[in-house]
């Protein structure tokens, strides 16, 4: 891979980085909390006014410079500001071409769909159609779920413990976390949730492959046993990597196995890829590390270039809707399809898949190591650059298979002490105790190391105060 050049007029130098940073009361954090609904999220956790960035670097109003292990939720594959998509999205702008224009045929669309034509798996594109949706991995969801009801004529919807798949209704109804649940009446019926393969806390108490083969038969007997109580459902819709879940990857005999149940009893396989899709795991697609296909796929985050932008992948073959039965205003933001094609071109001409690959399994390596030093890192884990550190508490009892119970205060704190150090890093999993990374696919070893340098400091100073 080429260089990344940050030729920015900030000081990215370690000293800079690494001063600690006391989180100053600022007028215009104090505003946002005054006028800014409740429901705020990020800013409670990361109180910063960020006014520049730059590759995987942000900087706020006072002048400190984070590294971004966030990256927008992942949607960032290439960095803030990268020079790429920069310039594909000025030229789009001095063209004076349409910005918006719903679901019109442009040529901007045209390259948009044959780039994500040419991203493709080919057993996967020779029949595929795509769908574009409103800009949101939720709207998108929301369509996946109306087609596969459409298409087989059923109700029920199959999803996992620990799934994540967005804040509307229907998509809430098959996300597994309560808590945005509490309060809300009437969610979508019809929504069973089975256990996801966990092995840290393996829902059926055992772990391994074992573990696997027991999910694989109890979702088959649910299936075919006219007293389970349960209908068949319309989708089967997964995570490969549990993203928001806590950072937990299914494996190749699991993911296939639910490929065959799926396609046994004529279920849709929903692959939701809006946080895995785009080379965030080291393949474009997360599903190709299990060689299966999905019958629907499920884009957006980085699929736009860092602009809004969501669609479905799926056999022509069940593309049954009826012409207007999935609309939306926002299906035609051409900046988004430009700074998705940039980004497309840029991840292929670069190679950035090796990339990924490569300073990833160094990442691993090196949280690994630090795992040996601190106890509270109850594991490690994830695929390509969407890894995670399950924070547990030692003090507490072990269950069976050895594993301690989450650790959520000492979770929070230890992303606090990253913060006043320079480094964004988000929670999620059980209880938010797990210590997520998503930074942008472009990070090089030496960022890497400084990430788990401020880390390093960051727990242990963490330690003490607990
Ligand atoms: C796997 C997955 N699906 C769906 C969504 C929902 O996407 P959005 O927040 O754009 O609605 C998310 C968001 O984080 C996600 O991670």
């Amino acid at each position: 891979m080429s260089e990344i050049e940050i030729d920015y007029p900030l000081v990215w130098d370690a000293d800079v980085l690494h001063k600690p940073y006391e989180i100053i009361d600022n007028p215009i954090l104090n505003r946002q909390n005054l006028f800014e609904s409740n429901v705020r999220s990020y800013p409670r956790r990361i109180p910063i006014v960020p006014n520049k960035a730059k590759g995987i670097y942000i900087k706020d109003i006072s002048g400190k410079v984070f590294i971004d292990c966030l990256a927008g939720a992942g949607t960032m594959a290439l960095g803030h500001n990268h020079e790429y998509i920069k310039e594909a999205m000025i030229s789009l702008i001095n063209s004076d071409h349409p910005i918006h224009c719903l679901d019109l045929a442009t040529e901007i669309k045209d390259q948009f769909v044959t780039d994500v034509f040419n991203i493709l798996p080919e057993n996967f594109k020779r029949t595929a159609t795509i769908q574009f949706c409103s800009p949101s991995g939720a709207d998108a969801i929301e369509a996946a779920l109306k087609l596969a009801k459409i298409v087989t004529g059923r109700s029920n919807i199959l999803s996992f413990h620990g799934g994540f798949h967005g804040m509307t209704h229907g998509a809430l109804s098959i996300t597994g976390n309560l808590s945005p649940k509490k309060g809300i009446s009437n969610l979508m019926s019809g929504v069973m949730q089975l256990p996801y393969p966990y092995h840290y806390r393996c829902p059926f108490g055992i772990g391994g492959h074992e573990a696997e083969e027991i999910s694989l038969h109890y979702i088959d007997n649910i299936l075919s046993d006219p007293e389970s109580g349960i209908t068949l459902p319309a989708a089967i819709i997964l995570e490969i990597v549990q993203g928001e879940g806590g950072v937990i990857s299914a494996s190749k005999f699991w993911l296939q196995g639910i490929r065959k149940i799926a396609t046994k009893y004529n279920i849709l396989l929903i692959i939701d890829e809006v946080q895995t899709g785009i080379g965030r795991t080291g393949k474009m697609f997360a599903f190709e590390h299990a060689q299966i296909s999905p019958d629907i796929l499920v884009l957006s985050k980085a699929i736009g270039g860092g602009l809004p932008l969501a669609v479905l992948l799926f056999d022509k073959k069940i593309d049954k809707w009826a012409s207007g039965a999935h609309t939306g205003t926002f299906r035609g933001n051409q900046l988004a399809m430009k700074a998705g094609s940039a980004t497309l071109e840029f991840i292929l001409k670069e190679d950035i898949l090796s990339h990924v690959r490569n300073v990833s399994e160094y990442f691993n390596e090196r949280l690994i190591y630090l795992k040996s030093l601190f106890p509270v890192i109850g594991d490690v884990r994830g695929k390509g650059l969407m890894l995670g550190l399950e924070i547990v508490n030692i003090a507490d009892d072990p269950n069976n298979l050895g594993s301690y119970p989450g650790n959520k205060e000492l979770s929070r704190i230890i992303q606090q002490e990253c913060l006043k150090r320079g480094l964004i890093v988000e929670l999620g999993g059980r209880n938010s105790s797990v210590i997520r990374f998503l930074p942008p696919l472009i990070i090089t070893k030496d960022q890497i190391d400084d990430v788990l340098n401020i880390l390093h400091d960051s727990i242990k100073v963490s330690i003490s105060k607990k």
